[in-house]
């Protein structure tokens, strides 16, 4: 595999000439007046997305040197090979292979391995999706409660959200995440053992916050006098011995090339599959599945992750913005921010290349935001007049599924006029009222929020994180980052009882003794 670290190809010498010489005082507003096609020429028609990326401080000649950048860095053999199922996770010594999972069953494959992995993900999802059918033709089963977290919480979570106008009706679906007792005890509460459908989503099925939610739900199951786990308790896995032992024998498994963060399409999904059906969750699939073959066949100059994800660099490791704002205009979409926040840093928040190596350059930016319109009217004071440059990125979407009068037209007028006011700015000299402009944002465009689109614009978030990550030279599929804390917390539990402090630093050994007192 032939990969080159960004910062050591000739382009990146190239780039930051030219940012020097040009990059740091571009400005959009000019560009726009010197191009009349400059809207056209900075937006990208994807699969069931539209990108504008027109009002980013880019010109023609940036986004060629960007282009040479990745072509230097070997991004298309890389994306190859993740196509391909090599192990480009090498720290685990995995493939990353979660585009198999949305990949058709008649689909050409490039080995007899990728043709047995394949079978294997569509009996299983067969299987699964009977299962999710069957659990909505029961109409004792009023409640869903998947207790998972991070990538087996985040996913599912959003979109389910994202996609309530397409769910069931007589369905309540509840997320159980936290260790924080207060969560689980808040939807027990809600809850009757005989209405109540429990799915243990894991994939190592040993996560200490799961484990012990579902030790617990289990507990109140028996005590609340429920009967016949088997029909209300299934586990979501790819440790199917774990799940037995457990005491759960409906289990729906998957494999360890299936990263956490990337495995709402698989098993882990099932809750969306029981929200909005088995014919749903195959669109959700299969518009992702469009967005992969527009990522791995368009040519890198007209390919949407590609672009955005060149974007991405040429703001981190250039202008030094190190945090995007993630403005979904659609109420449904408000778990994406959170959803992206996995998603990118746990992904990309690497301070070492692939060999290990420390990076002399800055890695994953930080994505955060709420919904609009209630992020106007809470942080975007600091978006339009605050001393840094955050982009934004903005997700649309043209149709509404509600029947207010007059709702949806506001909503899209604020978008543009949110984007078009952080672009043009106001000049005021008191100062106050002065607003600078030039702030760079993206509009991502939906025609419709629909089980495609929401699976195509998924994939599109992953494949950009893929593409900043893959010329970053680092193993965005690894996240040895959490273990750490995971570990002290084992050690510290038993002290909370015990009192033990031998060992502690100063400050958790007085915190120890507060909690205690
Ligand atoms: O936080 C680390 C992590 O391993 C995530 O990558 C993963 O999504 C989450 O924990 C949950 O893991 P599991 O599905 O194995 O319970």
């Amino acid at each position: 595999m032939t990969r080159t670290r960004c910062d050591r190809t000739p382009a990146w010498a190239l780039l930051q000439a030219h940012y020097a010489a040009r990059g740091k005082d571009f400005d959009t507003r000019q560009a726009f007046a010197e191009d009349a096609q400059r809207f056209a020429r900075f937006s990208q028609h994807a699969p069931h997305v539209f990108v504008d990326l027109s009002k980013n401080r880019i010109d023609a000649e940036t986004e060629s040197m960007l282009l040479a950048l990745a072509e230097q860095c070997g991004l298309g053999a890389h994306r190859e090979a993740m196509f391909a199922g090599d192990k480009i996770n090498a720290t685990e010594g995995r493939e990353v292979w979660h585009v198999l999972l949305r990949t058709p069953a008649d689909a050409a494959t490039g080995s007899a391995h990728e043709a047995a992995e394949l079978a294997k993900v569509h009996e299983t999802l067969d299987a699964m999706l009977a299962f999710a059918e069957k659990v909505r033709a029961d109409d004792a089963i009023t409640d869903v409660v998947n207790i998972g977290i991070g990538g087996s919480d985040l996913g599912p979570q959003m979109a389910v959200l994202s996609l309530h106008a397409f769910a069931h009706p007589g369905k309540r679906m509840h997320f159980v995440s936290n260790v924080d007792g207060h969560e689980l005890a808040a939807t027990l509460a809600r809850l009757k053992p005989e209405n109540t459908l429990f799915l243990i989503a894991s994939k190592t099925f040993t996560t200490i916050e799961t484990m012990t939610n579902a030790a617990s739900a289990k507990r109140w199951f028996d005590a609340s006098g429920g009967k016949n786990i088997a029909r209300h308790f299934a586990a979501l896995t790819t440790n199917v011995a774990a799940a037995k032992d457990f005491g759960i024998d409906t289990t729906f498994g998957f494999w360890d090339w299936v990263g956490g963060r990337y495995s709402l399409w698989s098993a882990i999904g099932l809750p969306i599959a029981i929200a909005v059906g088995a014919a749903g969750f195959r669109e959700f699939l299969a518009g992702a599945h469009a967005m992969d073959q527009h990522f791995g066949t368009a040519p890198l100059a007209a390919n949407a992750p590609v672009r955005m994800g060149l974007l991405d660099v040429w703001y981190r490791n250039f202008h030094g913005f190190s945090s995007r704002s993630v403005a979904p205009y659609h109420s449904a979409l408000r778990r994406l921010p959170a959803y992206l926040q996995q998603l990118e840093m746990e992904s990309n928040g690497k301070r070492v290349d692939a060999s290990g190596e420390a990076l002399p350059f800055g890695t994953s930016p930080i994505p955060w935001g709420e919904s609009g319109t209630n992020g106007q009217h809470a942080y975007f004071q600091m978006l339009h007049q605050g001393t840094d440059v955050v982009p934004v990125e903005f997700v649309a979407v043209k149709k509404a599924r509600h029947t207010l009068e007059g709702h949806h037209d506001l909503l899209l007028a604020n978008v543009l006029a949110q984007a078009q006011a952080l672009m043009q700015g106001k000049s005021d000299t008191g100062g106050h009222k002065h607003f600078p402009g030039n702030r760079p944002s993206t509009v991502l465009l939906l025609d419709d929020l629909t089980p495609a689109s929401l699976g195509a614009l998924i994939a599109l978030q992953e494949h950009r994180v893929f593409v900043s990550g893959a010329l970053w030279g680092i193993n965005s599929f690894d996240q040895w980052g959490v273990e750490l804390g995971k570990v002290l917390a084992k050690d510290i539990a038993p002290r909370l009882h015990n009192g033990d402090a031998s060992g502690l630093d100063g400050s958790t050994a007085g915190l120890l003794a507060m909690l205690r007192s």
